[in-house]
């Protein structure tokens, strides 16, 4: 059996889910967990780019490199090729299911939904301090554990 897949998505796939894709690989890593792990943004304003500076700042003072990831924009295969297709916000899943085959849909989750977390979304850091940036990585490290929790489990 092939291992296990995981697509995190957000709007720009500058911010959200590349530092999710970091973060993730790392923690998946450090538990011996095979895993494929991706990101991708539900618009392409920013294909090609490199994380977002203010997200490769924050996630490098705890120890996560995005400097070689790049931005690219959900495409229609991902829905196939992925088991898990994990969206920071609602309007991201909704975004998603609009072009998302209805079988497919089951698919797709939020993923503060798999955490303990007084928030139920991962909000959009682009045009604020850093401070919202500190506040994505707590939420994404936390989230990530969860998951890595039930990815475990599922073994
Ligand atoms: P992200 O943040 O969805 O977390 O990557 C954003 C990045 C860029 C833009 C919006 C959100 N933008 O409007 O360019």
């Amino acid at each position: 059996m092939s291992s296990p897949s995981v697509l995190f998505v957000c709007l720009g796939n500058i911010c959200r889910s590349p530092t999710a894709e970091g973060v993730f690989a790392q923690k998946a890593k450090q538990r011996g967990l095979a895993l494929s792990i991706d990101s991708a943004g539900t618009a392409g304003y920013h294909h090609g780019a490199a994380p977002d500076k203010r997200s490769q700042e924050v996630a490098l003072s705890r120890g996560y490199d995005l400097s070689r990831l790049k931005c690219r924009k959900v495409k229609e295969d991902d829905f196939s090729q992925f088991d898990y297709i994990i969206a920071m916000d609602n309007a991201n899943v909704k975004d998603l299911k609009r072009k998302c085959p209805r079988e497919l849909q089951h698919k797709i989750k939020l993923f503060l939904d798999y955490a303990n977390s007084d928030f139920e979304e991962v909000p959009d850091p682009y045009y604020g301090g850093k401070r919202g940036f500190e506040l994505v990585l707590d939420l994404i490290e936390e989230a990530s554990d969860c998951l890595l929790d039930k990815l475990n489990e599922a073994k």
